[in-house]
Parts: structure tokens; C-alpha cells; sequence
């Protein structure tokens, strides 16, 4: 374990995420619903506690302003400093004492190897060190909190490595199933390690978007249910992202069983990305063990 160095992060992926932070920044009133979705799910039951964001980026997916009158502390984190720069001051609030920005933090460790696998085909035996380092979890020096939110991050941590390996292995490739998996397993110690002993995390996932399903946007509410789980049945959704298999991820890891309670998960709901793309999005919800 080891004290993360921020200045390691300088890469094509990184480059990549902040285009299209970019070109998502003005869609606030788009991300009307869905923000207020996620909301429900972080009111504090009293004012004071702390709250961390992974994957921060624009902020419209969260009110900063009313972040900063529930919690005492806001940790806001990022690949993208920029983007976290510039959300606190569309917000006004770049100069609150409650709002704490960490950037460029690479959640996956794997950032620039990955970068580098765009011209390449990478031997097996690169991606599995690739794997290894993945599951060297630092440690973050930003204390515990009563919450710990990852809004919709987790795909876009997974999204490069799929993409440089899609038409160099097959999908069911042991390694790139491994590499998979360790990312997902990163990603929940990560939530597991910041988590207090009483306090909650809130893991968002876009299980299924307008690629795989065009009508997604016009589906109602209460049919969304089925929708999620006839797609899960299928195989359509996001692959390891579904609630059965981070429930088996759950319980396989010895550290994740000890530290939290196992997942509970909220209703689906539709998250607009502008008006051409939309997500099925569901949360798995976690409490710290005392
Ligand atoms: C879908 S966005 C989350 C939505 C965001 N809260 C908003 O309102 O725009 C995913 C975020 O994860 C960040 N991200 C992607 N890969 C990352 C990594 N390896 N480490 C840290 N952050 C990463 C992106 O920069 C982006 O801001």
C-alpha cells in the first residue's frame, strides 16, 4: 500500500476523459432527474457528516451548494482537474471552505498503461501486470466518511481498457475478464477503505444505454424494471455490472465482507445525456460494519 502520487497522471486516457467532460459540461438542466435521483439516495440522516465523490467531473450531477449546507465537508475527486475547477465555479462555490478538490487523481492506477495500449496489441502477460497493479490499492490520505458516492464513474474507469483491448482479444478472453474484474474489485475497496464505520456509500451504475436500447428515453418509470431485468436476462447490459454479479463480488472478497454490509439496490431510473444519449441507471448501496 502506498501514498498515491497525483502527478503521475498525464495520458491520452486522461486527455480523453477531459474531452468529453468537455463536451458534457453545460447539461445541467438535462441531468435534472437524474441528479435529483442520486440525491435521495445521499441525504445525511443529520447535518455535519462528510461526503466524498469519486469521479466528480462537471458536478451536474450534484448541487454542490446544497452538498455544502448537509455535509461539513465536500471531497470532490477526479481524473479531470479541470473539470472540478471549473463545475465549483459555475456553482459558486470555487472558494467554499467545505469543498475539497482532489485532481488529477487516477482511480484505477492503470491510466497511463492503458494510454499506451491504443497502438499496440498488448501481450497476455501485459495485461495481467496491468491486473496486478490494478489490485495495489493506495491509501488516500482524505480521512473516512459518513458517505461515499461513485456516480456513474465505474463504467468510465472500465470503458478505456475495453476499448484498447475490444479487437485484440475476444470478450471472454481470461485476461481480459480478469482485468475486468480487478477494476470492479478496485473500485469497491476503494469505496470499502473511505467508508466509516457507520457511514454509507452509494455506487451508481449506467447498466444500459441508447446503443443497446434506442426507446430507452421514452420508457416509463415503472416499466423500468422489467426493462433492467429482461436486458440483464439477455446479456445486454453493462458486462459484471449488474446486481448479481457485484453482490458474488461482494461476497468473494474477504476485505469487502468484513468492511461493509451487502449491497441493497435502489429502483432504476434514466439519466439523459443530452438529447441523443441515455442511461438505465441503478445504485448498489453499502453500510460500513462497526
Ligand atoms: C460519468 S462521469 C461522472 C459524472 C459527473 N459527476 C458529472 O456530473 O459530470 C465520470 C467521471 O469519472 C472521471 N474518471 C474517469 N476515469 C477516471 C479515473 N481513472 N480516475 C478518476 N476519475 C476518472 C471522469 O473524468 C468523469 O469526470
Amino acid at each position: 500500500m502506498s501514498i498515491h502520487d497525483p502527478h503521475e497522471v498525464d495520458d491520452p486516457v486522461a486527455a480523453h476523459q477531459a474531452w468529453q467532460n468537455r463536451t458534457t459540461q453545460h447539461q445541467w438542466g438535462f441531468y435534472d432527474s437524474h441528479r435529483r435521483a442520486l440525491e435521495a439516495l445521499i441525504v445525511p440522516p443529520m447535518r455535519g457528516g462528510r461526503i466524498c465523490i469519486l469521479g466528480a467531473g462537471n458536478c451536474n450531477d450534484l448541487d454542490l451548494r446544497w452538498l455544502t449546507e448537509v455535509y461539513r465537508e465536500v471531497h470532490l475527486v477526479d481524473l479531470d482537474s479541470a473539470a472540478l475547477e471549473t463545475a465549483a465555479r459555475r456553482q459558486k462555490v470555487e472558494s467554499h471552505p467545505a469543498i475539497h478538490r482532489h485532481a488529477p487523481i487516477d482511480l484505477t492506477g492503470i491510466a497511463t498503461v492503458v494510454a499506451r495500449w491504443a497502438d499496440i496489441t498488448p501481450t497476455v502477460e501485459v495485461i495481467q501486470r496491468a491486473t496486478q497493479k490494478v489490485l495495489e490499492i493506495p491509501v488516500y490520505p482524505w480521512g473516512k466518511f459518513e458517505m461515499v458516492l461513485s456516480p456513474c464513474m465505474l463504467t468510465q474507469t472500465m470503458n478505456p481498457v475495453r476499448n484498447a483491448l475490444r479487437d485484440k482479444y475476444p470478450p471472454s478472453h481470461p485476461a481480459r475478464l480478469a482485468i475486468r474484474a480487478a477494476l470492479r474489485l478496485r473500485h469497491l475497496r476503494t469505496i470499502a477503505a473511505l467508508i466509516s464505520t457507520t457511514g454509507r456509500g452509494v455506487l451508481a451504475i449506467d447498466l444500459i444505454s441508447t446503443e443497446k436500447f434506442a426507446d430507452l428515453p421514452r420508457v416509463p418509470r415503472e416499466q423500468l424494471d422489467d426493462l433492467m431485468r429482461t436486458f440483464v436476462n439477455d446479456g445486454r447490459h453493462y458486462p459484471g455490472l449488474d446486481p448479481a454479479s457485484l453482490t458474488a463480488a461482494w461476497r468473494g472478497d474477504g476485505s469487502l465482507s468484513s468492511h461493509l454490509t451487502p449491497p441493497q439496490f435502489s429502483p432504476p431510473w434514466l439519466w439523459h445525456l443530452g438529447l441523443c444519449k441515455s442511461f438505465l441507471v441503478y445504485a448498489a448501496m453499502f453500510q460500513g460494519i462497526g
